[in-house]
C-alpha cells in the first residue's frame, strides 16, 4: 500500500513525557517539527511526505506513532478517512485510543485484542475531547505494541501483592516475550511479589533477591533452599539478602533471565546486571524496570544501551509503558 502523502505524524505517550518524547524526536528525525500538542498526544511536521518506514523510531517515550490523517469531530469521520486510506487493504484494523482520566489510554473494547499480523496495516482514532478525533495509520512490526495505543490494559487480579504484576504483564505483551518451563528467572528487588506471583503463574520459577518479606501468596511456592528445586513444578527461592551480597553460589545454576525491579539508580542496577551475568553465564535475556528521578534522564539512555551491548546483549531496547510512571523497561537479548 502506498501511504497517504502527509507530512504530518502523530505519537501517543503517556502524560507528562510529552517533552522528553520531543527530545528524543529531535535526536532521532531532526527535520520533524513538533507541531501541536494535548496530554499524551504530540504532532510532528517532517517537512516533505512521510512514509511508514520512517515511524520506525525507537523512542522510548513513544507508544504508538502514526502517519496522521488529521483531525475530524466525530468518530465516524475519523474511521470513514482511515477506510478510505486502508480501502484496498481487506486485512486492516481500526484501533481505537481515548484520553481519559488523565491517561493515554487504548480501547480495546473489553479484554485483550486479537493480536495483528506482521506487517498489517493499522488505523488508530483516538479521541482527546468530545469534539476532537484524530486518525493515524501504521504497519504492525515484530517490535510494536500489538494494542491500541500501546496499551494492553491488563487487569491487576486482586491476589497480586503489587502492581509490579501489571508491568510484567505488560512487558509480555507489548513485548510478545515467550519463556519455557526451564527458564529461571533472577528478580532483584522481589518483594513484596506482583512480578514473582505472575511469573510462577506462567510456570517460570524465580530466584528472588530482596531483604523485605514476601507476600503470602509466593510464599506459598518457595522452597528453603536453593538446592531443592527440582524440575516439574515452578518454584520461588527468597535470597534474601541485597543484591551486592548475592553469590555465585546463591544463583546455582541454570539462569536465563535477569529481571530488576529495585528502586535503584540505573548506574547501580545496570552495574548489578553485569555483576549477574558474569557469575551466570547463562543469562540471555534482561528485563529491567528502570525508575528515574526526573524523566528527562531518558537522554542518558544511550549510555545505558552501551553498557548492555558490552555485556554481550545484542539487542536492547527502552519503552514506557502505559503502566509506568517515572519508570522505563528495559530489554534485552544475546
Ligand atoms: C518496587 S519494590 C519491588 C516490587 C516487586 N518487584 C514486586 O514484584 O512486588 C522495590 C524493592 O526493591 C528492593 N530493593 C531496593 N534496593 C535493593 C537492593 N540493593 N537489593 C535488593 N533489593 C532491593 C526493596 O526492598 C523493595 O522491596
Amino acid at each position: 500500500m502506498n501511504p497517504p502523502a502527509t507530512e504530518f505524524v502523530f505519537v501517543l505517550t503517556n502524560p507528562g513525557s510529552e517533552k522528553p518524547l520531543k527530545n528524543e524526536m529531535s535526536a532521532l528525525r531532526p527535520d520533524w517539527r513538533p507541531a501541536y500538542q494535548r496530554r499524551g498526544f504530540v504532532t510532528f511536521k517532517a517537512g516533505a511526505a512521510v512514509s511508514f518506514a520512517a515511524l520506525d523510531a525507537p523512542a522510548a517515550c513513544a507508544r504508538r506513532l502514526c502517519l496522521s490523517l488529521g483531525k475530524m469531530a466525530t468518530r465516524d469521520e475519523a474511521v470513514r478517512l482511515i477506510d478510505e486510506a486502508l480501502g484496498f487493504c481487506p486485512k486492516s484494523i481500526v484501533h481505537h485510543a481515548r484520553y481519559h482520566d488523565r491517561k493515554m489510554k487504548g480501547v480495546s473494547g473489553g479484554g485483550i485484542m486479537k493480536l495483528p499480523e506482521l506487517g498489517q496495516f493499522i488505523g488508530t482514532v483516538v479521541e482527546l475531547r468530545s469534539n476532537e478525533f484524530w486518525a493515524g495509520l501504521h504497519r504492525h512490526l515484530p517490535h510494536l505494541s500489538p494494542d491500541s495505543a500501546g496499551d494492553a490494559g491488563c487487569v491487576m487480579p486482586p491476589e497480586s501483592p503489587s502492581r509490579a504484576w501489571l508491568k510484567l504483564e505488560e512487558a509480555i505483551r507489548f513485548f510478545g516475550l515467550k519463556f519455557s518451563a526451564s527458564d529461571i528467572v533472577v528478580e532483584l528487588g522481589c518483594a513484596p511479589g506482583g512480578v514473582a506471583l505472575a511469573l510462577l503463574e506462567r510456570g517460570i520459577s524465580v530466584i528472588g533477591v530482596d531483604p523485605a518479606d514476601m507476600a503470602a501468596v509466593v510464599r506459598s511456592s518457595t522452597i528453603e533452599d536453593r538446592g531443592e528445586a527440582t524440575d516439574g513444578r515452578p518454584w520461588f527461592w527468597h535470597c534474601r539478602k541485597p543484591a551486592a551480597l548475592v553469590s555465585k553460589r546463591d544463583l546455582g545454576h541454570g539462569v536465563t533471565w535477569f529481571m530488576s525491579d529495585m528502586n535503584q539508580t540505573p548506574e547501580v542496577v545496570l552495574a548489578e546486571c553485569a555483576r549477574f551475568c558474569r557469575m551466570a553465564p547463562t543469562i540471555r535475556s534482561v528485563l529491567i524496570t528502570l525508575k528515574l528521578t526526573d524523566l528527562g534522564q531518558v537522554a542518558e539512555k544511550a549510555q545505558w544501551l552501551d553498557k548492555l551491548s558490552a555485556m554481550g546483549f545484542t539487542t536492547a531496547r527502552l519503552q514506557q509503558f502505559s503502566v509506568h510512571h517515572k519508570e522505563f523497561a528495559l530489554l534485552a537479548f544475546k
